[in-house]
């Protein structure tokens, strides 16, 4: 695919001073389509959906409804009301885990490099509910380690409720075996809740053929815009989920002493909904159906490689994760040793317009598991992304680690 053409499609990558955005793992560009759309909703049909029926409200419940129509064959579900729109994959996460109902000494497993939205809510649990949550640790190298996972299945026993693990970490871009791991978890009858935050907008996710319960995802991660996410979960558990914000269309009637609940995914959708943000959602997910997502994924892993060659040898630098960046997708996360990482994003936007993430992105337990407080220096590429943008970003950090080093 020509990916190149299609940075015209943006607008901020459009002119000839462009930044080398590569800060897509936070938050990615959103193309004119998707901007264009969230305008014709203010400019043309600002009504509410799903209640009113005059033209705004009929238009929009369209959108929407066309929206979770094209989301739900982005990552094969198997109907539209198995797509809850959220307000990202933050949300989404807390959706399951508050939405659920927990036992004393039930045991939820993740890994140890978590983003704090498939930690916290489980934290949370424990100390509310009297859950038990378990962390499996990762290799050296933060590969997945299915052996251990497997002896903590065996270990909790009948007690595995959950597991809720991110397919790609944002801390290192490192992806683990879903399918093998859903395979084991459901052999211990247990969920399976995926965090796809950072593989869905990036690769194939076939919900179906990962063989998983859940999938979490952050619609702004995906060229769509802010304030949205998504939640996919097969039907009979969505219906079996208590909503953490319930009103408005959660119900299907009430009295003044009860409520009938609405199926999913009216549900989980209580109070008036980001519109703008679920008919733009149908445009971003329109423009990703247009990409081949297993070029989308050999080409970042491609401008990685050029990261990965580029700094590897640079001394004092070390790269989180395995070496080779075929398992790191599209993210080169960098620990600086002494060098302050605030500073050096500071100065590769300013010095160059190379746009990177500093700190810890929210993995705070990692850091704090390695003592390394300072965090890493994260670039993240996507498919808009080019060769020059990343020779633009190491050619420039090695010039700021020989000035300060
Ligand atoms: C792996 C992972 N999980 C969850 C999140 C949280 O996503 P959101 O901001 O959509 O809530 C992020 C955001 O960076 C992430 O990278």
């Amino acid at each position: 695919m020509d990916f190149k053409t299609m940075r015209e499609d943006f607008p901020t990558l459009r002119s000839s001073d462009a930044p080398a955005y590569l800060d897509n793992a936070c938050v990615t560009l959103k193309p004119q389509s998707v901007i264009d759309s969230i305008h014709r909703y203010y400019t043309e049909t600002p009504g509410c959906g799903g209640r009113s029926v005059h033209r705004y409200g009929t238009a929009v419940s369209k959108g929407v409804r066309d929206a979770r129509k094209g989301l739900a064959a982005f990552i094969n579900a198997e109907s539209t009301n198995e797509i809850v729109f959220t307000r990202n994959a933050t949300h989404s996460l807390n959706q399951i885990a508050h939405g659920m109902s927990w036992n004393k000494g039930d045991v939820v497993l993740t890994t140890d490099r978590e983003h704090n939205s498939n930690l916290v809510p489980w934290l949370q649990l424990e100390q509310e509910r009297g859950i038990d949550h378990r962390v499996v640790k990762s290799h050296e190298n933060n590969t997945f380690d299915l052996e251990a996972f497997e002896e903590s299945c065996k270990e909790a026993g009948s007690n595995l409720r959950m597991v809720s693990m991110s397919h790609v970490g944002n801390l290192d871009g490192v992806s683990i075996p879903i399918q093998e791991i859903a395979k084991i978890a459901h052999d211990f009858d247990a969920l399976v809740s995926v965090d796809g935050a950072q593989s869905t907008p990036h690769m194939n996710v076939d919900v179906q053929e990962l063989g998983i319960d859940f999938l979490s995802f952050s619609i702004h991660k995906m060229c769509g815009p802010s304030g949205m996410g998504g939640l996919w979960g097969r039907y009979d558990l969505l219906d079996d989920l208590r909503t953490i914000q319930s009103g408005g269309q959660t119900v299907t009637s009430s009295t003044y002493t009860e409520a009938s609940w609405a199926q999913p995914p009216a549900r989980f959708e209580g109070g008036l909904g980001n519109f703008s943000g679920m008919v733009a959602t149908g445009a971003a997910v329109e423009y990703l159906t247009t990409l081949d997502m297993n070029a989308v994924h050999q080409h970042e892993i491609k401008l990685n490689k050029i990261m990965t060659k580029g700094v590897k040898d640079i001394a004092g630098l070390e790269i989180i994760g395995p070496e080779d960046a075929t398992q790191r997708g599209g993210i080169c996360s960098i620990l600086l040793d002494e060098l302050p990482t605030h500073d050096v994003a500071l100065l590769l936007d300013e010095a160059a317009g190379v746009m990177v993430r500093s700190g810890q992105h929210c993995v705070h337990s990692w850091f704090a598991d390695k003592g390394l407080p300072q965090g890493s220096l994260r670039a993240s590429a996507y498919f808009y992304n080019t060769e020059e943008d990343v020779k633009r970003f190491v050619d420039t950090l090695t010039e700021i680690v020989h000035t300060l080093g």
